[in-house]
This record gives C-alpha cells, sequence and structure tokens, in this order.
C-alpha cells in the first residue's frame, strides 16, 4: 500500500463511487490511489485466425468510428500459425484499449466470440470479424440503438434495405441464401439475415444464455437467437459487406458440417448428443458407400458376393472413420501414426457393435417384431455401442 502511495500518490485517488454496482453483502473494494480511466461503455469482440495483415487496420478504423466513445477491442485468437496474438499484445503497447485472448489446443469462431463476450465487464458488447469485410462505422449507429434502451440485439443486415452482399461470388451469395432459408424453414426466426457475423448486444444477454449456448461452428448470432428465444428485443440495420483485405476464409465443408450440427443441437440437442447425430449422419453415408461398393463390385464388376461384402464392409469402416475423424471429432482429430491406432481401434469396436447388431436383431425377432423392426432395432443398438466405445477408445479426450 505504501509503495503503491510513493508511486501514485501523485494522481487522484478514487472517487467513482466505491459502493457502486456492489450486492448486499459483497464487499467494497478498499480505496486505493491510481490513474482510473473512465468504464469501458462498449467491447468489441473480434475472433482471428491468421489475421494479421487485417487487425491492424481494422483497429484503426473502429478508434476513428468511435471517437468519444469508451471502447476496447478484445481479439480472440486461436494460436493463429501467423502470430496474430503477438501482433496485438504489440498494438496493446500503443494503445492499451486493445488486448488479446490467446487460447491454445481450440478452433472455432463461436466459442472464440463467447469467450471474448465472457471477458467484458462493459454494458454493451459487439462483434466483428478482423478482415474488414465488416464496417467498423456502423458501430456508431448499434451503440446509439442499444444506448436508447428499447433493444437488446442489433444485428449488421446484408439483407435490408440499404445493405449489400458486396462482391460474393454467386455460388457464396447462393450458398449464403440456402443457409438462411434452411435456418428459417426449420426455426422460428424471423430475421433477413440470421447468418451475420457483425452485431451488437447488452451484455445480460449473454451473462443469461452463455452457459445454454450450443458455440459450434461458424453461427453464433443465429445460437443466441435461437437460444435466447422471442423475448428478445431485435434490430436490423443495414450492413453493406465488403471483400476481405488480406488472407483467406476460413469457411469449409467443416464450417457447413457445423452449420447443421448447431442447428440440430438448437432443435433437438436435448434429446439426442449433438456428436450422436454426426455419428449417426455419417453412419448413414456409410451405409450409402457400402451399397455403392457391392453394387460396383456384385453387380458391375461379377465378384463373389462374399469377397464383395467384406471389401464393401472394409471401405464403409474406413470412410466413416475418416468423415467422423474429420468432422464428427474435429476438435480430437487424431493424425499420423495416431490415425492408424484410431483406426484399428475403430475396426474393433465396431465389430463388436456387429455382434451386438446380429444379437439384439434375432432376439428382437424371436420376441416376435416384425423382421425390419428387429433388423432396426439391431443397427440402433449396433450405433449406439460403435458411438459410446468409440468416444471411449477411439477419440478419447485422454489419449
Ligand atoms: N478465433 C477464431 N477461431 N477465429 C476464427 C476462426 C476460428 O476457428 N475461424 C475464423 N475466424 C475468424 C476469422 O479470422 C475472421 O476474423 C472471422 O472469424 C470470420 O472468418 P472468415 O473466414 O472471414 O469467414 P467468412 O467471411 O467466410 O464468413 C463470415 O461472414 C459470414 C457472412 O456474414 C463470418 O462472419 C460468418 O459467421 C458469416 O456468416
Ligand atoms: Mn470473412
Amino acid at each position: 500500500m505504501t509503495a503503491l502511495h510513493a508511486e501514485f500518490g501523485f494522481l487522484r485517488s478514487v472517487s467513482r463511487g466505491s459502493r457502486a454496482g456492489l450486492a448486499p453483502g459483497d464487499v467494497a473494494p478498499p480505496a486505493y490511489a491510481a490513474a482510473i480511466p473512465e468504464p469501458i461503455e462498449l467491447s468489441i469482440v473480434v475472433p482471428t485466425f491468421n489475421e494479421r495483415a487485417n487487425v491492424g487496420p481494422l483497429i484503426g478504423r473502429i478508434a476513428a468510428a468511435l471517437a468519444g466513445v469508451q471502447w476496447e477491442v478484445i481479439v480472440v485468437d486461436d494460436d493463429s500459425p501467423d502470430r496474430t496474438a503477438d501482433y496485438v499484445r504489440t498494438l496493446h503497447a500503443r494503445d492499451p484499449r486493445v488486448r488479446v485472448i490467446r487460447r491454445v489446443g481450440r478452433r472455432g469462431l463461436s466459442s472464440a466470440c463467447v469467450e471474448g463476450m465472457l471477458a467484458s465487464s462493459a454494458p454493451f458488447l459487439a462483434v466483428m470479424d478482423a478482415d474488414l469485410q465488416h464496417d467498423p462505422a456502423l458501430l456508431a449507429a448499434m451503440l446509439a440503438t442499444l444506448r436508447a434502451g428499447h433493444t437488446d440485439l442489433v444485428i449488421g443486415s446484408r439483407h435490408v434495405a440499404g445493405g449489400s452482399l458486396g462482391e460474393w461470388a454467386g455460388s457464396r451469395a447462393a450458398a449464403s441464401r440456402l443457409a438462411t432459408w434452411f435456418a428459417t424453414k426449420m426455426t422460428a426466426v424471423d430475421l433477413t439475415d440470421p447468418m451475420s457475423g457483425f452485431f451488437a448486444l447488452r451484455r445480460e444477454v449473454i451473462d443469461r444464455w452463455a452457459p445454454e449456448l450450443s458455440a459450434i461452428g461458424f453461427k453464433v448470432l443465429l445460437d443466441i437467437v435461437l437460444t435466447a428465444g422471442p423475448s428478445l428485443r431485435i434490430r436490423e440495420l443495414p450492413l453493406r459487406f465488403s471483400t476481405r483485405r488480406h488472407g483467406e476464409s476460413k469457411l469449409s465443408l467443416r464450417v457447413t458440417w457445423d452449420y447443421g450440427m448447431m442447428l440440430a443441437d438448437r432443435l433437438f440437442g436435448h434429446v439426442i448428443p449433438v456428436r450422436l447425430f454426426s455419428f449417426a449422419c455419417v453412419g448413414a453415408l456409410g451405409l450409402l458407400v457400402h451399397l455403392a461398393v457391392l453394387g460396383l463390385l456384385f453387380r458391375l464388376l461379377g465378384a463373389g458376393f462374399r469377397i464383395s461384402e467384406v471389401v464393401a464392409t472394409g471401405a464403409a469402416m474406413i470412410g466413416n472413420y475418416a468423415v467422423n475423424n474429420l468432422l464428427t471429432y474435429a476438435d480430437r482429430r487424431r493424425r499420423g501414426w495416431g490415425w492408424l491406432g484410431g483406426l484399428a481401434s475403430f475396426a474393433l469396436v465396431c465389430a463388436i457393435g456387429a455382434i451386438a447388431n446380429v444379437l439384439v436383431a434375432t432376439t428382437a425377432l424371436g420376441m416376435g417384431l416384425p423382421w425390419e423392426m428387429a433388423a432396426i432395432a439391431g443397427i440402433l443398438a449396433g450405433m449406439v455401442w460403435n458411438y459410446g466405445a468409440s468416444a471411449r477408445y477411439t477419440w478419447s479426450t485422454d489419449a
């Protein structure tokens, strides 16, 4: 305390209501002397993966757009190989309103956004991409809307009057339209642009709903809207989407898959775990692979049925393993020799699953179920076994 006084004694002491914001029973912090900046009003969360060339210009434009506002930027970087996090720390040395959260061993746009938002103590939060596709000038209007008090969530929409998709390739625009159509058909959301990655909200919304978010994949806005439900007061402001400055988009097959899984999680995640659902979808694809290989060998090439079945079963199993490794267990992906070891344990798991399948199906048939039902019961039992055992042995978290 004395050392602190010696160092900062020349500064004004804390005057701002020391009991402000405390609940009954909370202990007030002791008064101390320090240079106290004004509290932050708006935290801007910027998820990054390899955006070193973009964050600097982005922050310059945020600062210009928010003159007179107490803002901070929280960059959430997933340990980018281009060392975006290090670069952001050099920015902090020049402007302490910029800070970084570096996450290691994890990837994911949604979860990065959620963690960034939870790291804020400001009343208002915004989320935007780092690649300058989102115009920081819109932040001021978003903040003004939230300050006015009748809105919980403001969305930068490309599909209201005045907004635009920018120079997106036709295929990407079509994919975006399809994803939006799908979301509005499958759920009750009534938004022009539920796919938007640029929005602002009151911090209470996240404080309230964060524990229930899916946080899978790219579409954090849709996740929030589906989780919080119709009580959320939403406004859309026009956003003119720009083209990415540097680097490349991280949109991929994985992101598309994750989108489906996030929707599935919101729709029936309370009944079926989303990983089991993903596993079952991959299993259904495996069935198609099985039938295709069998048809090719047995019908077209005239191979014997038994050998064709063996090859088809092997192909489907290896295919299922590879695809689950890429999509269902992207976060625990096995690589190199670990990939082969995983395949061996998956094969063993599936062999036992096949025995379980046959046992359950024959028992069900013996109990008088029609043969189709008995077969389905066997398939379900085998699948649940395969899922549980492979989660434990093939993609174990403590491997
Ligand atoms: N921390 C972290 N982790 N950040 C990520 C990750 C990740 O795994 N993947 C992507 N990002 C960051 C990027 O660095 C960028 O700042 C932002 O998230 C958006 O990523 P892009 O790769 O540029 O995505 P996009 O332009 O294809 O899609 C964006 O626009 C769509 C349409 O509005 C995203 O905002 C989508 O959510 C949005 O639907
Ligand atoms: Mn982008």
